[in-house]
């Protein structure tokens, strides 16, 4: 598997600037990391948030891809310029995000099902700006046959790679990813591939490779939230000890103020706990914890009292 080049899948409000360099510099850069997505606005480039993920000094030394959640292809060019005059040489495309809100407007899955508006988008997009665009997709909104049509549109245009989590919109992250609409995608693309989802564990990846050969990129996102060592430099008890400190200190080194600090780390841990064996008592003491004091003592009677999940 040291063919395939490995991806951070942009989680919001989880893989943070803050989380994607201390995740490089603990266990090793992985070839990209995605910056959860940022929208056009109508008076300023950014957000205060959004500018924070984006700034090129927050990213250095990984290749970071920022990524745009719109239907409007005006603003999505204006966007992709001000990233290239930051620096960034890659923008992607979100139509995959399959939260209501988003889909009720016709973007990110929703914009799935208006083929056309999409068609002439992507038109407008590829023609108004000369930055590489990838583009990561469900198959459809709620019908699975759509997805050979938008495979057929996406052809049209010189995507720089193609990620594809195979489930609907209205599958959320409920429903299995679908193989079959990912052989699909491998058949009729004639664009470079990547493939995402549920790649959780080191034998679901070795079996989803031993399933598709012909694969050489994978994004990963909750399996690496679980175990930040999944893909690349070994998670051992110290190293997750270390990943874990400086992400903590990182975070209350931001003036975010504790309680928002403290939300942070127990959202984290929702997935970080799997790592961990017979960690249930641990799980609900991490959820109801008020005090930064408190938190620090149950991760270290966590670490010193638990060993590391034999990995699978
Ligand atoms: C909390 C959370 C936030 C996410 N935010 C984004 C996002 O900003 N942009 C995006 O394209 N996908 C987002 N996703 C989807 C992931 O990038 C990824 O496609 C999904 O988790 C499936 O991959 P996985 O099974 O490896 O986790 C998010 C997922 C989660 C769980």
């Amino acid at each position: 598997m040291d063919r395939i080049r490995y991806y951070f899948a942009p989680m919001e409000g989880i893989t943070t600037w803050v989380y994607r360099s201390i995740h490089a510099s603990v266990f090793g850069p992985l070839d990209k990391y995605f910056i959860p997505f940022v929208e056009p606005h109508e008076k300023r480039d950014f957000k205060t948030r959004e500018l924070k993920e984006i700034l090129p000094e927050h990213n250095e030394g990984i290749y970071a891809v920022p990524q745009i959640l719109t239907n409007q292809a005006e603003g999505f060019i204006r966007l992709a310029h001000v990233l290239k005059e930051m620096g960034y040489e890659e923008v992607n495309l979100n139509l995959g995000c399959p939260s209501k809100t988003v889909v009720s407007k016709h973007k990110g899955a929703g914009f799935l099902a208006l083929t056309e508006e999409l068609d002439r988008f992507l038109d407008n997009i590829y023609s108004g700006t000369d930055m590489k665009i990838s583009v990561k997709t469900r198959i459809g909104k709620d019908d699975p046959e759509v997805f050979g049509k938008l495979l057929d549109i996406y052809n049209q245009y010189p995507l720089e790679e193609l990620i594809v989590h195979p489930r609907l919109q209205t599958d959320y992250y409920k429903h299995a990813p679908r193989p079959e609409a990912y052989r699909e995608a491998r058949e009729k693309s004639r664009h470079p591939l990547c493939y995402n989802g549920d790649l959780f564990t080191g034998s679901r990846i070795r079996a989803f490779c031993k399933a598709f050969p012909a694969e050489d990129r994978l994004m990963i996102g909750r399996g690496l939230l679980v175990n930040p060592g999944l893909v690349k430099g070994v998670c051992t008890k110290d190293r997750f000890r270390e990943f874990h400190d400086r992400l903590l200190e990182g975070y209350l080194g931001r003036d975010l103020g504790e309680v928002n600090v403290l939300c942070k780390m127990k959202e984290l841990w929702t997935y970080q706990i799997h790592l961990f064996s017979d960690a249930k008592p641990y799980e609900k003491k991490l959820r109801k914890v008020q005090k930064l004091s408190e938190y620090r003592q149950i991760v270290a009677t966590l670490l010193r009292e638990r060993d590391l999940c034999p990995p699978l």
